[in-house]
């Protein structure tokens, strides 16, 4: 297909097309590089429509269109099976080829693509195309939802709902964080908490007076636990995300706890540093944690990315330096060890 493709790019001379060789479960293109995806019968011949469409996620811009023709199951048995269970009764390859065993009923498919983080999905018409009794051409679309929507919506559902001091994460005590600070700012200092939660920290760097702390999270929900239970001047709260923050302030202190590990693309870990960079003062220090190589591999739902030494390096931008790390026991309060490991991290010009 990829050689006929080819050929046929050559034929019309066409210089704006590129051809290659891809699953599309595994897209050789980098994060938010495309506009469009189309799609013409083809994703019904995979197992795994999830990888697909978390792919075509990855790929795709923020707010970037999926539009695709598929083949879809019309069964009128609402009992038949499940796409899990036809997969394992109907293996034979004449099943594939003729675009049964995959299909999926429209509702089911559309519930997948929302699920993979798309909005407005719709089945947009039915062709008169066939494969089987039981199946029948349709068109469907789909908008892909900005990430830091799919963020704000998911950590607003999470404070909304849950008591923030059973979850997971929870400290009565964020002592080590509040030690490293310590140790490596004993003056008058201008701190930033991002992705600070509920958490308890901020009473903490109070009981220094010359502090001033921004909180920024993403849930508005969290901020107004803090709000609630402290009232004071020195205290800034910003709801946002911290890929899309700018100020013109800089901060001597930029903390982050189990919150950079949940940035799974490499696209986002480059706009966290560039973040960063931009707001730390010359001789700042920024103190993250993640969770450790062989720690949890999620935290409140999500898949993270655990970090070590070598890795937190691997993602550092030259003009950052790691000066030190440690790891740390987490205590949930369910009373389950979590591994984490902070990092200590400073502006390679001042070291
Ligand atoms: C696991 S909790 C950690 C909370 C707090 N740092 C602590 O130690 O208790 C992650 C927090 O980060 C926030 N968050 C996640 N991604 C964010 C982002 N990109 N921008 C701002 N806040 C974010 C969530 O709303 C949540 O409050």
């Amino acid at each position: 297909m990829v050689e006929v493709a080819t050929q046929h790019a050559q034929e019309l001379n066409a210089k704006n097309v590129q051809i290659f060789h891809s699953s599309f479960d595994d897209i050789d293109l980098e994060d938010e590089s495309v506009d469009v995806v189309l799609s013409n019968g083809a994703i019904n011949l995979t197992s795994c429509k999830e990888s697909v469409f978390s792919e075509i996620y990855r790929v795709l811009k923020p707010n970037g269109k999926l539009s695709f023709a598929d083949m879809i199951d019309i069964s009128i048995d609402e009992d038949s099976c499940s796409l899990v269970e036809k997969l394992s009764c109907c293996d034979a390859q004449e099943d594939w080829a003729n675009c049964v065993a995959g299909t999926m009923r429209e509702n089911e498919l559309i519930e997948g693509i929302k699920a993979a983080g798309f909005y407005d999905v719709k089945c947009t018409g039915h062709t008169h195309y066939s494969t089987s009794d039981t199946t029948q051409g349709a068109t469907f679309k789909a908008i892909k939802t900005p990430s830091d929507v799919l963020r704000k919506k998911h950590w607003e559902s999470i404070f909304k709902r849950s008591d923030h001091t059973k979850v997971l994460w929870h400290q009565s005590s964020p002592k080590k964080s509040y030690e490293l600070i310590e140790n490596h700012h004993q003056d008058k200092a201008n701190i930033i908490d991002v992705g600070c939660g509920a958490s308890l920290l901020v009473d903490n760097l109070l009981e220094n007076e010359d502090n001033t702390i921004t909180l920024l999270d993403t849930s508005k929900s969290s901020l107004e636990i803090v709000k609630n239970r402290i009232s004071n001047d020195k205290v800034k709260f910003i709801c946002g995300d911290i890929l899309n923050f700018t100020t013109e302030k800089k901060f001597d202190i930029w903390h982050d706890r189990a919150v950079f590990h949940f940035l799974l693309s490499k696209k986002e870990r480059e706009q966290y540093f560039k973040v960063l960079d931009n707001v730390l003062e010359s001789t700042g220090i920024a103190i993250i944690s993640t969770f450790k190589e062989g720690g949890p591999t999620q935290c409140a739902g999500l898949d993270i990315v655990q970090y070590n030494n070598q890795k937190i390096l691997e993602e550092l931008p030259s003009q950052l330096s790691l000066i030190e790390s440690e790891e740390y026991t987490h205590v949930t309060p369910q009373g389950n060890n979590q591994e984490y490991i902070y990092f200590v991290i400073k502006k390679t010009s001042f070291l």
